[in-house]
Formats: C-alpha cells, structure tokens, sequence
C-alpha cells in the first residue's frame, strides 16, 4: 500500500496535508540563494513551512516574530541543508558486476569488457531474469534508501531493457515504485544506450525505431519527462544521437547526453548546439567543450564514483571555474561503472580530488543538479515557494559535509515542510 501521494510524469507530488510550522534551533541553515550562485548562510537560522513549502528562511528571532502560531521543530543545533538532488542514477537493474571490477583491475579497459558480451548487455540479461515486482520492489528500496541518504529528489534511468518493448515495461515499473517511496522521482529513458541483440546487424533500423516509434509511445503515455543516450564510441555516434534527441525535443521532453565518458568525440558540443539541460561524465571533454557549456548554459554533471571505477581524471575545480559552466554532481549509480549509493560520498571524493569548495559543492549537489533536471524553480533550495524538502545533518557547518569520511549522514529528512518527518534510518519496506 502506498503511504505517499501520487506524481505526475515530472516528479511533482500531488498537495499534502496543511502544516504551519517553524523549523528552529539550528546550528545553521545554508540554501543556494535565489538565482542559485551564490550560497546563503544563516547562524542559528530558522524555516518557515506552510503546506509543504518554504514560506520564509532566516534569523530565528525575526522568523518567531512574524510567524507567532507556527508550531515550531528543534533541530537540535544541527546544520539545515535542501534536500539534496541526485540528478543521475540507472537504479533500475537486477544483479551486479563486482566480477567485472575484478576484471577491469587487471587491465581490460570498458570497452573490452562490453565487446566481450560483459558491461551493459550483461545487466540487460541480469535485469530481465528478475520478475517484475521484485525488480519495481528492488528500485522502490533503493530510492528509500536514498532518502535516508538525504536525496529528497532523485533521477532514475530507464535503459536496462534496450529494445521498445523492454524500456517501455521498465519506465512502467519506475512509475510504479515512485508511488510507494517518499521521494521526488524524476524519470528519463535512456534509450540510445546499446544496440540489443535482437537489433545485431540492424543498427539503423534501431535507431529509427527508437526516434520514429518509441519516443512517440513514452510521450503519449506520459512515461518519462526526459530522454538521456550514450554518446560515445562504445554507445552511439553523434549524428545518430543528433536525430533522436532532435525528435525528443519536439516532443517536448528535455533531453540529456552521456557525453566524452570514455573518448572525446563530440557529445558536449551536440548538448550545447540542442540545448541540452545537462551533459554528464565529461572525463575527456577539454577546457573548450567546457566553454561551450557554458555559454549555452548546459549544466556539466561530473560522476566521481563513474571516473575513479575506470581510473579516469576528474577536471580541475579552477578550469571549470574559468570556463563558467554550473556543475553538478551525482551518483551515476549503476552496476557498471558506479555502484555508488551515497551522494555525500560522491561529493566528498569531487572536493578532493577536483577541489571544489564546500559552497561549490553544495550547490552541486542541490541547484546545479536541479538545473540538470529543470527542476530549480522548485526543489534544491530553502527560498520561499520551494517545496519544502530539507535535511537535518549530524553535523553542525557546512564545511563539515565534504570533511569527513565516510560521509555524515542524515538525522533527519523532512519531505514537503515536515508534513512527513521521516527518520534516517533505511527502512527496507519490501523484502
Ligand atoms: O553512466 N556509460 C553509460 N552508462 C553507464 C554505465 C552503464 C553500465 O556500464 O552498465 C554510465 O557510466
Ligand atoms: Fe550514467
């Protein structure tokens, strides 16, 4: 039985109950300021929820003088972020790929293992031997246990099936596990991923089932808000994924690329010349495709958990700084590349390694990753009219999110301005 209200096609939950309250007593609340650039932080600060969403954030003082009936929550002096956005995840796979690490540790490089009938086809078969309610049972766990993680918005993937008929049923079991999940599902077909073998020898042919038929059946029943492909020698060429995101765009889905993951070939410039929300991975694309971005206003998703599997470079915080380009960071969870459940992880491993700062990282992790989504008039922030989903770390600054290792965890998640306070502890609902 669902205990969460239904959603749309684009994550939007359907209005919960009426709830007045005064989050308080925190060591401080930090949100991306209203146009998403620059961080805002409030010592000892306090948010104003009204149905679900944020009426107003700031000193505590002023916010219990405007608001005298709001029944107010301690916080218990710890630190008050958004709720974070995982804006990229394929968590709709059956089994796991620990042998191709293996593998891979050894020296074969991604591409080997996939022509070798390993990577993603492997998942492909591994995903179809699980039955149906067990795999949207599986997905519906893993989004909680994401939500214990403090990702109150999550992107999921469809992509595992790779013919029509398979990413059509997998779309349907996303939808249907978003229902049970207290979490906002933001749902894209990742349809160029790899050439099934039914389709061996048919190349063409698939991709112009893909943009002629398929496309127009997910929009029709309205199965996905985004379209996501591979762009990339080991997945599809430009121009072929050049004509499929052309025709989702007059669908009027936004569309995203798995761009310059394993080789440069072009998939940044395409995102910029269509206008693509995001390109993600981006391991080998230069400083210029990163100016490209940026001017066209693509937000760059860097996979941290993605590029330390295939022991790639990460790019340095100060070019991407230069190139002016909003990064994001997510998961990219799956059992290829990046079996990575914590976005907190993913973000302390990019300080590190890329040196971002903590504010760069928070929004990387909120308003940049919502922007991925077309999400940020809504969620990844606390400024009045944002849904009010927010996090309770077990920290007390923000400098301590990307410190310490493994990474700090929720206290408590509020969904909707605390019209569901839910605990941090995973509950695995669905056995
Ligand atoms: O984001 N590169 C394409 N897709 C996934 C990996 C898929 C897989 O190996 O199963 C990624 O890295
Ligand atoms: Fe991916």
């Amino acid at each position: 039985m669902s205990h969460w209200p239904a959603q749309d096609p684009s994550g939007k939950l359907v209005a919960g109950r009426t709830a007045y309250l005064i989050l308080h007593n925190t060591s401080e609340v930090v949100t991306p300021d209203s146009e998403g650039r620059e961080v805002r932080r409030f010592p000892k600060g306090a948010i104003v929820f009204r149905e679900g969403r944020v009426l107003e954030v700031g000193p505590a003082a002023e916010l219990f003088r405007h608001h005298p009936d709001a029944r107010p929550v301690n916080a218990n002096g710890k630190l008050v972020t958004p709720g974070l956005v995982d804006c990229h995840t394929h968590m709709i796979f059956g089994g796991h790929r620990a042998d191709e690490l293996q593998q891979q540790i050894a020296g074969a490089s991604y591409a080997e293992i996939a022509a070798r009938g390993g990577g993603i086809r492997s998942t492909v078969q591994a995903t179809a031997n699980v039955r149906e309610e067990a795999l949207e049972k599986l997905l519906a766990n893993r989004l909680e246990r994401w939500r214990a993680n403090g990702c109150t918005t999550v992107e999921v993937k469809s992509g595992y099936g790779l013919t029509p008929a398979r990413e059509l049923r997998l779309l349907e079991l996303m939808a249907g596990a978003a229902i049970r999940v207290p979490s906002r599902v933001h749902r894209t077909a990742m349809l160029l991923h790899a050439l099934p073998e039914e389709y061996a020898d048919r190349r063409e042919e698939y991709v112009d089932d893909v943009r002629d038929r398929l496309l127009e059946t997910i929009q029709r029943r309205g199965l996905a808000s985004g379209v996501d492909v591979f762009c990339d020698p080991v997945g599809f060429s430009v121009e072929e994924c050049r004509t499929v995101l052309t025709r989702a765009l007059e669908l009027g889905f936004s569309i995203r690329l798995h761009a310059e993951q394993t080789a440069r070939g072009g998939g940044a410039r395409l995102a910029a010349e269509l206008g693509a929300r995001s390109a993600d991975h981006l391991e080998c694309a230069t400083e210029d495709d990163w100016c490209a971005l940026g001017e066209a206003g693509v937000v760059g998703v860097l996979l941290p958990a993605a590029a330390l599997t295939l022991r790639q470079r990460l790019p340095e915080a100060e070019m991407l700084r230069r190139s002016g380009a909003r990064v994001a960071i997510a998961t990219d969870f799956n059992p290829g590349t990046a079996p990575a459940q914590s976005l907190v992880e993913c973000a302390v491993l990019a300080g590190r390694l890329c040196g971002f700062d903590a504010n760069e990282l928070l929004l990387a992790v909120t308003w940049n990753a919502a922007c991925a989504l077309g999400a940020e008039h809504e969620v990844g922030h606390l400024n009045p009219g944002a849904w009010g989903d927010a996090v309770q770390w077990e920290c007390e600054s923000l400098e301590e999110l990307p410190y310490w290792m493994p990474a700090v965890r929720p206290d408590t998640v509020f969904m909707r301005g605390a019209d569901l306070v839910l605990p941090a502890v995973e509950r695995r609902v669905w056995p």
